[in-house]
């Protein structure tokens, strides 16, 4: 570690605390960003102090989105001009679910986000528990994705739960439920979700699954956005008479009345991660981003 006091550490609007954390454990320089929107919109950016060294600058891009990516942008192209090597770390990254054509006609919107950052001047990126390594091999800069289930775990294992089991809401979460499963000593299984490409609507077309009865459930995502696919899955597994449901995911966007829904649905507690700052957001990444970034 003695390369630390080589970084500065930027930390724009969206990932303000986050990455005040992640300077701490690098032991960096903290550089503050001011931001200004103008009545049309606009963002408008001024970073205090001049940064030395390779430059981190931290931008989750979570809603509102489009402000957000601009907004990482213009910190990474600023970062340029100070340093040659600036690590964008975007710990949530939005778009990372359009990373490909699934319908005819649509954007596979990963790859514009990708060369924009490297546009922009950011020479790696690093992210948290990315919705698919299809959307990492978007970047044509070294980039790494890092996991958060390690944090989520630790956290999970301090509850005192009753025969625990790890639920993935859906197939394509196999691996992260497995992984979950597997670092806190526990079986997973998988549900059966269906969502409609065209008008997003989930269902559930699982089997009973009546190895849940009496037990007490961990429902596992990458992320919780509409809350559709949880409240789906907390619904089916109540009727199959589980004891409590607990929900763990990285990024909880948690849009509109999300939250308030998924409690009707039977979940006792939604955990998360920092990567989006909320009240959910109580395990925190920066000890597992500022290692990636050394
Ligand atoms: C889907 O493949 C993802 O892993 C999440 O399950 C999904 O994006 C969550 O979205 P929502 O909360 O809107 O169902």
């Amino acid at each position: 570690m003695s390369l630390l006091s080589n970084y500065t550490v930027i930390g724009g609007k969206a990932s303000e605390d986050l990455a005040k954390k992640i300077a701490k454990k690098l032991e960096a320089k903290y550089l503050k960003s001011e931001l200004r929107i103008f009545p049309d919109g606009e963002s408008k950016i001024t970073i205090s102090g001049k940064p030395n060294g390779k430059i981190v600058v931290v931008h989750s891009t979570y809603p509102p989105v489009d402000s957000n990516l601009i907004q990482a942008l213009l910190h990474v192209s600023k970062a340029k001009k100070h340093s040659s090597q600036v690590i964008a770390v975007i710990p949530y990254l939005g778009y990372a679910r359009q990373d490909r054509e699934f319908l005819p006609g649509e954007v596979a919107t990963m790859g514009i986000v990708a060369n924009m950052l490297k546009t922009a001047g950011a020479t790696k990126v690093i992210v948290v528990d990315i919705h698919s390594k299809m959307a990492l091999n978007h970047f044509k800069i070294p980039s790494k994705n890092v996991s958060a289930i390690p944090e989520l775990v630790k956290y999970f294992k301090k509850l005192n739960l009753k025969s625990p089991l790890v639920v993935s809401p859906d197939c394509g979460g196999i691996a992260r439920a497995r992984d979950f499963a597997n670092q806190f000593g526990v079986k997973f299984i998988a549900l059966k979700k269906h969502r409609d490409r065209k008008t997003g609507m989930v269902e559930i077309r699982s089997k009973n699954q009546k190895q849940v009865k009496g037990r007490d459930l961990i429902l596992v995502d990458d992320m919780i956005s509409t809350g559709g696919s949880i409240v789906k899955a907390a619904e089916f597994l109540k009727k199959q008479k589980c004891r409590n449901i607990y929900a763990a995911c990285t990024h909880a966007l948690l849009i509109g009345d999300a939250e308030k829904r998924i409690r009707k649905a039977g979940v006792a507690k939604i955990v998360s991660t920092n990567t989006i700052p909320g009240k959910t957001g109580i395990v925190d990444v920066s000890p597992i981003i500022a290692k990636a970034i050394v």
